[in-house]
C-alpha cells in the first residue's frame, strides 16, 4: 500500500474510534482522555502532599498537591484507570486549582459526573476514585501539616 493510502487509511481508522468513544462517552470527555490535564508527577520542591489511592474497580490513581496557606497552588495526578478516570483527574485538579482545601474538600463525585457532561453508568466510579484521591491527600497534608 502507497504510505499516502496508508496515512489515509490510518486517519480513517482514528477517526472512527473517536466517534465509537465519543458515543459512549462525549466529546467533552474523549478529548480530555486523549489531552489530559495537569497529568505527571511534578519535581519533589513542588509537592506538599500526595496519595496514591486504588478504587474499587482496582485501578489506581495518585495525587500530587502544592499547597500554600491552604490554597491549592497546583495539582497534578497520574492513573492505571481508563480513560474516563484520566477525565475525570484532569477536570478536578482543574477545578481545584487555585481554590481553598475546603472548597476541594466539598467536592463530591456528582460534581465531576456534572462537570464531564456525564459519564456513562459504568464509569461513575471512575470520578469517585478522583474525589477519594484528592481527599486523602488533602487529609494526608493536615495531618502532617496541624
Ligand atoms: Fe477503573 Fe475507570 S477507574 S474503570
Amino acid at each position: 500500500m502507497p504510505s499516502d493510502n496508508l496515512d489515509k487509511w490510518v486517519e480513517e481508522i482514528q477517526k472512527e474510534i473517536f466517534e465509537e468513544e465519543v458515543k459512549r462517552y462525549n466529546k467533552y470527555i474523549v478529548e480530555l482522555f486523549q489531552d489530559p490535564k495537569n497529568w505527571g508527577k511534578p519535581p519533589e520542591d513542588q509537592i506538599s502532599a500526595w496519595h496514591a489511592y486504588e478504587g474499587s474497580c482496582g485501578d489506581t490513581m495518585q495525587f500530587f498537591l502544592k499547597i500554600k496557606e491552604n490554597i491549592i497552588e497546583k495539582a497534578n495526578f497520574i492513573t492505571d484507570g481508563c480513560g474516563a478516570t484520566i477525565a475525570a483527574g484532569s477536570q478536578i485538579t482543574m477545578m481545584v486549582e487555585g481554590k481553598s482545601l475546603e472548597f476541594a474538600e466539598k467536592l463530591k463525585p456528582i460534581d465531576i459526573d456534572n462537570a464531564l457532561q456525564g459519564l456513562p453508568d459504568d464509569h461513575k466510579h471512575c470520578a469517585e476514585l478522583a474525589v477519594t484521591t484528592l481527599k486523602r491527600a488533602i487529609e494526608k497534608y493536615k495531618i502532617q501539616n496541624p
